[in-house]
C-alpha cells in the first residue's frame, strides 16, 4: 500500500465493502471459547494497513468479548503486516482517530507484529479472535508475467491464469496452516477477501481495463518503457467458493472448520455519491485515489527506475 497515511485518506471503499464481515466478528466475539484467567485474550488483525479500518472492527471484537471478560481482564491487539508496512501511520490513528477502540475500554494493549501472514507471526495457542479484510488476496508471489493485462482475472492467457491459480491455492493453505497454529482450540477467524461470485466475475472491468490501457498509452508516449509494462502486475486474486472450501474437502483442515462462506457484491460507496452529486470529476478523482493507495506501489515497483514513479500521477 501508499505508505504517508495514503491508505488511510484514500480506502473508504474498503471500510464499507467490510461492514458484512464486521457483524461476522461480532457473532464471532460472543462465541468464541475464552482463554482461562489470568492469560490476556489476544484478537489478531491480519494484513492492517495504516490501522484506520481496523479501528471499528477492532473495537466491535471487544466489545463483543468484553460482557463474558470482566472490566479487569486485558485485551492484546495485535495488528500485523509486512514488514515495510506504514506501522507508524497505524500507531498514530491507534492513538488519535476519533474512532479509535482505545477509548472505549482501559484494559486494551495495541501492538504490531511486521511479518508475512504467509508464515506462524504469533506463539502457537494464542488467538481467541482472528481477523482480516481485504489482505488474503495478495498472493505471497507473482507467479509469472501476465502479457495482455495487470490483473489475471481480465488475461486470457492461460498459462498465466493457471500459474495465478496454483498460486492462489497454495497461498490459501499456506495461510490457513499458520493461523491453524496460532489459534486457540475453539477459537474463530473472520476473514473479508475478494472473491468471484458464482458467475465467475470479479468485479472492477472497467478500473482495472482503463489501468491498463493507460499503461499502455505511456508506453506509447515513452513514459515508461515496454519491459516495465511486461513486468507490471497486481498479485490479487479473487477466488471461487470452491477454491475457498477446497482445503475443507474431508471437513477439517489443520483442526481448523469452516462455518461459513458468503460470497456478496461489496458496496460501492464511490458510485453511491455519484449517484447524489452527479459530479464526475470527484467520481474519478475517487477511484484514481483509491487505486493509488491500493495499487500504486505494486505497479511501481516493476520500474526499472521505481524513483521516477511519483511523477506519472498527481496526488
Ligand atoms: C488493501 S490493504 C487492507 C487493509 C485493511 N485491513 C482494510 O481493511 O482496509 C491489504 C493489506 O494486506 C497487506 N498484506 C499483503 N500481503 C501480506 C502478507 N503476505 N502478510 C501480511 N500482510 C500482507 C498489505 O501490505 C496491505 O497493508
Amino acid at each position: 500500500m501508499e505508505g504517508h497515511g495514503a491508505y488511510n485518506r484514500s480506502s473508504g471503499v474498503q471500510a464499507a465493502g467490510s461492514m458484512p464481515a464486521v457483524d461476522l466478528l461480532k457473532v464471532a466475539g460472543d462465541t468464541a471459547d475464552l482463554a482461562p484467567a489470568p492469560q490476556p485474550i489476544v484478537i489478531a488483525d491480519y494484513g492492517c494497513s495504516e490501522g484506520r479500518n481496523s479501528l471499528l472492527p477492532m473495537g466491535v471484537a471487544i466489545s463483543s468479548l468484553r460482557p463474558r471478560l470482566g472490566a479487569d481482564r486485558a485485551i492484546s491487539v495485535v495488528h500485523t503486516d509486512l514488514p515495510g508496512n506504514d506501522f507508524s501511520a497505524l500507531f498514530a490513528a491507534i492513538e488519535s482517530d476519533p474512532t479509535t477502540y482505545l477509548a472505549q475500554d482501559r484494559q486494551v494493549f495495541p501492538s504490531a507484529v511486521g511479518r508475512s501472514f504467509y508464515e506462524q507471526i504469533l506463539p502457537s495457542d494464542v488467538v481467541t479472535l482472528g481477523w482480516s479484510s481485504w489482505a488474503v488476496q495478495w498472493l505471497s508471489r507473482v507467479p509469472c508475467p501476465i502479457p495482455d493485462h495487470v490483473q489475471v482475472a481480465y488475461s486470457r492467457d492461460a498459462e498465466a491464469c493457471a500459474a495465478f491459480a496454483r498460486q492462489a491455492a497454495e497461498d490459501w493453505r499456506t495461510f490457513l496452516f499458520h493461523r491453524a497454529r496460532e489459534m486457540r482450540e475453539g477459537a474463530r477467524l473472520v476473514l473479508l477477501t475478494m472473491a468471484t461470485d458464482d458467475s465467475d466475475d470479479f468485479g472492477y472491468q472497467p478500473l482495472l481495463d482503463m489501468m491498463y490501457a493507460t499503461l499502455c498509452g505511456m508506453v506509447q508516449d515513452g513514459l515508461i518503457s515496454a519491459d516495465d509494462l511486461k513486468r507490471m502486475v497486481i498479485p490479487t486474486v479473487g477466488r471461487s467458493r470452491g477454491a475457498f472450501a477446497a482445503p475443507f474437502e474431508h471437513g477439517r483442515f489443520e483442526g481448523l472448520t469452516l462455518e461459513r462462506i458468503e460470497i456478496f457484491h461489496g458496496e460501492d460507496r464511490v458510485w453511491g455519491e455519484f449517484e447524489s452529486s452527479r459530479d464526475a470529476q470527484r467520481f474519478g478523482a475517487k477511484w484514481a485515489a483509491f487505486s493509488r493507495a491500493s495499487l500504486f506501489p505494486s505497479l511501481a515497483a516493476a520500474l526499472d527506475d521505481p524513483s521516477k514513479a511519483p511523477s506519472f500521477i498527481p496526488a
